[in-house]
């Protein structure tokens, strides 16, 4: 029963960590220009407002699609470059629509929003993937219940590290 658990949960790790990856290489890579120029939504709030930026976005996509290539090489099947791909995509675009929905409920840049903050990203992320392969509904379900934890424990380990101004 134990490694069961614990194969479904490396399973779930292997499949979605370049979308972890492309989620979290913008705390340390992303600013400047952000991807809204300042615009505003009609209802005068930003669009998606300064903390999602061009570079932290590019990064991000750079970032998430190198370890599907990494993965690719690792197992020899080139399937794992276009999955990072798809998956890099896909979180950058949640994370994205993520701030796009905290601004129209009038949550602040870095305001929390428990469950979208932590979800958003992931459920768009095997979205995208979902033409080109999903991995049992087995693990996308421990895909689900694991990243909430770990995305609360590596946002409190970038603020212990002066990466993140907020801890969650
Ligand atoms: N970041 C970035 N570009 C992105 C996404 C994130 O530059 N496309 C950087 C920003 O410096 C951002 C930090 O990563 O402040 C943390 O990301 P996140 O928590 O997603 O942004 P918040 O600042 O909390 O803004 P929001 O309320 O819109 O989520
Ligand atoms: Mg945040």
């Amino acid at each position: 029963m134990c490694k069961e658990v614990l194969d479904l949960i490396a399973l779930a790790l292997w499949f979605i960590l370049p979308a972890y990856v492309a989620n979290g290489t913008p705390v340390v890579l992303g600013g400047g220009a952000p991807i809204d120029g300042g615009r505003r939504f009609t209802d005068g709030r930003p669009i998606f407002g300064a903390g999602k930026t061009i570079r932290g976005f590019g990064a991000g996509l750079i970032a998430g699609s190198l370890v599907g290539v990494l993965q690719g090489v690792i197992t020899g099947q080139c399937i794992y470059a276009m999955l990072g791909l798809l998956l890099a995509l896909g979180a950058l675009v949640g994370d994205l629509l993520g701030s796009f929905i905290k601004r129209r409920l009038n949550i602040s840049r870095g305001g929390a929003a428990p469950g979208l903050d932590q979800l958003c990203f992931i459920v768009l992320a095997l979205l995208f993937a979902s033409p080109l392969m999903l991995p049992s509904w087995e693990v996308i379900l421990t895909i689900l219940i694991i990243t909430p934890p770990i995305h609360l424990a590596t946002n409190f380990g970038g603020y212990k590290l002066g990466w993140k101004s907020k801890p969650y």
